[in-house]
């Protein structure tokens, strides 16, 4: 898979590139991730990106010619293009899962009041990581990015996300290391059994208790729902 992300910040970039798992990814050639400055792209003599917005107001707007070229340069057939937007819709793993069987994507990062409105014409998907406002897409494009490259196949241990919260819509079971006994507070007694059965069906069972409780608002779209 490649992934091109388009900022005017590229140097955000930096660590997350160089750390943990997306690193050990890059290096093992499961992804390619190119970090382009969308200013490269300008036609503008002083390379300018934005200007003020017509009709007045504060801010300035992402101007659509740097936009448009970056992505019809970079563009193929496999190719989804992806706006990072707080007015897009709202993320989720299921699109994590989605996107992470494309070929190619592109990720559009804003910045300053937002993007010119026809940017949104040569765009697949308008996506926001959450109902608040960051000064930037550079933050909410390595959100996604990273939850999409570590469901590539051989970037992690299937097991790990196969099992994860969220899959069936749930939360994940509680987990316990070492010691048995901290400060009173003990691993339940199934967990340290070995009997497989027994643990699965406690797991399921914590696991439908825990987002009972947390995020009742998941159980009606799982598999466990029965009216
Ligand atoms: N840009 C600024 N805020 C954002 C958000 N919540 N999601 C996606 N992109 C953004």
């Amino acid at each position: 898979m490649k992934i091109d992300i388009l900022t005017l910040f590229p140097n955000m970039y930096e660590g997350f590139k160089t750390e943990s798992i997306i690193k050990r990814a890059l290096a093992s050639n499961l992804v390619e991730i190119n970090i382009h400055n969308i200013r490269d792209y300008s036609k503008d003599p002083h390379n300018k990106t934005d200007d003020y917005g017509f009709g007045g107001g504060k801010g300035m707007v992402m101007m659509p010619q740097p936009v448009f070229d970056a992505i019809e340069s970079l563009k193929t057939e496999d190719t989804v293009v992806i706006m990072m937007t707080p007015q897009g819709d709202t993320y989720k793993q299921s699109m994590a899962y989605e996107f992470s069987l494309k070929k190619h994507i592109i990720i559009l990062c804003g910045h300053y009041e937002g993007f010119d409105e026809r940017i949104s014409s040569i765009v697949d998907y308008e996506i926001s990581i959450g109902d608040y406002v960051l000064t930037g897409g550079e933050l909410p494009s390595m959100i996604l990015t990273d939850s999409i490259v570590r469901l590539i196949d051989g970037v992690i241990e299937k097991e790990s996300h196969e099992e994860e919260t969220f899959n069936n819509n749930l939360l994940d079971y509680p987990v316990y290391t070492k010691p048995v006994d901290f400060r009173g507070m003990k691993v339940p007694e199934v967990l340290l059994s070995g009997h497989h059965a027994n643990i699965k069906k406690w797991r399921e069972e914590k696991s439908l208790e825990k987002t009972k409780l947390k995020r009742p608002d998941l159980i009606e779209k799982s598999w466990f729902y029965e009216n």
